[in-house]
């Protein structure tokens, strides 16, 4: 039986960790996915190399070419369409977007946040969870919507924050989170079991317990 691959397009801005997370996954055919096309704002970005490494197209759009934020988001609707995917996958990608942009991928655009949704939206979590004093920290992956940081909540995985944690020792952990919890959310995805009812992401049509979606490190 051949199995028929989603096509995906991932948006980055820089390290690309995440980005190469899914690319090993998917090399493993742990995914269920094509990996059409990386797109980057960010012409430094060094993922766009792990992306060409791995025979991936790689594209910059870069937004400083651009004299508003509806032109750049016009260019970028374009660039990512051209590779029909049925999902777009934010990576570390550090723009914040526009209604149009959000509403023309509603149920197809994911993003992953390094905090406990909806805890610390927004930048620097890890030294603000480190300064609000919270015993556990961790990694979000939701659904896109229009408000920044706070669309349903496919998965998150959470660490236990240690009294001697800096905010990049908090980050490395974390980040060891997020290269798990999002290649699975790729792949609940891709296998079609994802679904959102009234706000919420259902798996296989069911609610998920707490203790699924909170995978303790
Ligand atoms: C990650 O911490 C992610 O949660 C956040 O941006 C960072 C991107 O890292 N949205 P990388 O580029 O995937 O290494």
């Amino acid at each position: 039986m051949t199995l028929k691959l989603v096509p995906v397009v991932v948006l980055i801005s820089g390290r690309g960790s995440n980005l190469q997370a899914i690319i090993d996954e998917t090399r493993a055919r742990e995914l269920p996915i094509e990996l059409r096309a990386v797109i980057s704002n960010n012409p430094a970005a060094p993922g766009l190399g792990q992306a060409q490494a791995a025979g991936i197209t790689a594209q910059l759009a870069d937004h400083h070419r651009f004299a508003t934020r509806e032109e750049f988001e016009r260019a970028l609707t374009d660039a990512i369409d051209v590779h029909r995917p049925q999902l777009v996958v934010l990576a570390g990608f550090m723009r914040i977007l526009g209604n149009a942009f959000i509403d023309h991928y509603a149920g197809r655009l994911m993003n992953i946040h390094p905090s406990l949704l909806p805890q610390f939206p927004g930048l620097n979590t890890h030294a603000r969870a480190l300064a609000a004093g919270v015993a556990e920290h961790g990694a979000t992956v939701h659904f896109v919507t229009r408000d920044v940081d706070a669309g349903p909540i496919i998965i998150q995985a959470r660490v236990s924050v240690r009294p001697e944690d800096t905010p990049n020792s908090l980050a490395t952990r974390v980040l060891d989170q997020e290269h798990r919890i999002y290649p699975l959310a790729i792949r609940w995805f891709a296998e079609g079991r994802l679904t959102v009812r009234e706000g919420e992401v259902l798996l296989d049509g069911r609610r998920q317990p707490q203790d699924q979606t909170h995978v303790q490190a």
